[in-house]
């Protein structure tokens, strides 16, 4: 079976270039991996009262990370961040304490602008987020997709070529990682 992966979508906007990528990724995906486009529209906010009885979509999103076999985590970049909505499904899925859902898992940071930047400072602070709850990051290659929005068509299909290149080069290596960490 190949293995799967939760790509969670830090955008909400259903137009969102971060959601175009996520499904061109799923596309584009080789045999070995399954990616489950996983969007955040309307989590509960994280709250330390709830945690004695979470609400059970903090509960499925951890259930559905607990049984991938890998994380992408696909980024916009808001004020040189990570949104607020992705910042907060990390938060509740990093909890309980010491039972992060995301412990073990292998996990690939893809940052996204329509700007040149490519919104390499999200990806920036994500690579200082995850560390301490998840597996190991992949650190090359990295990636920071820029000029994203002459990409899609209207249908949303990827039609940029140079970025389906990188996409599909950054999935072989993902690929790889996956496979080691699940070996
Ligand atoms: C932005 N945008 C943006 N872009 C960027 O490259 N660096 C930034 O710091 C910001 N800051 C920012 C803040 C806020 C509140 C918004 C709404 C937008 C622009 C952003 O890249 C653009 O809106 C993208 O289209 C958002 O991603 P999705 O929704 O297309 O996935």
């Amino acid at each position: 079976a190949p293995y799967s992966i939760v790509a969670l979508v830090g955008s909400l906007r259903k137009e969102s270039f971060t959601l175009k990528i996520a499904n061109a990724l799923a596309k584009l995906a080789p045999a070995s991996l399954r990616i489950d486009v996983t969007m955040l529209n309307g989590l509960s906010f994280f709250n330390q009262d709830l945690e004695a009885n979470p609400p059970a979509d903090w509960l499925a999103l951890r259930d559905k990370l607990k049984a991938s076999n890998g994380v992408l985590v696909l980024t916009p970049e808001y004020n040189r961040s990570i949104p607020g909505v992705l910042k907060n499904a990390i938060d509740v899925a990093s909890r309980p304490y010491g039972h992060s859902s995301f412990l073990g898992k292998p996990v690939g940071i893809i940052s996204n602008s329509p700007s040149p930047l490519g919104g390499v400072a999200a990806a920036k602070h994500l690579q200082n987020i995850m560390p301490g709850i998840s597996g190991p990051i992949m650190g090359q290659p990295e990636i920071y997709l820029n000029h994203v929005s002459d990409a899609f068509g209207d249908n949303g299909e990827l039609v940029k070529d140079s970025l389906k290149a990188v996409l599909q080069q950054y999935l072989e290596a993902f690929a790889v990682f996956v496979a080691k960490q699940n070996g």
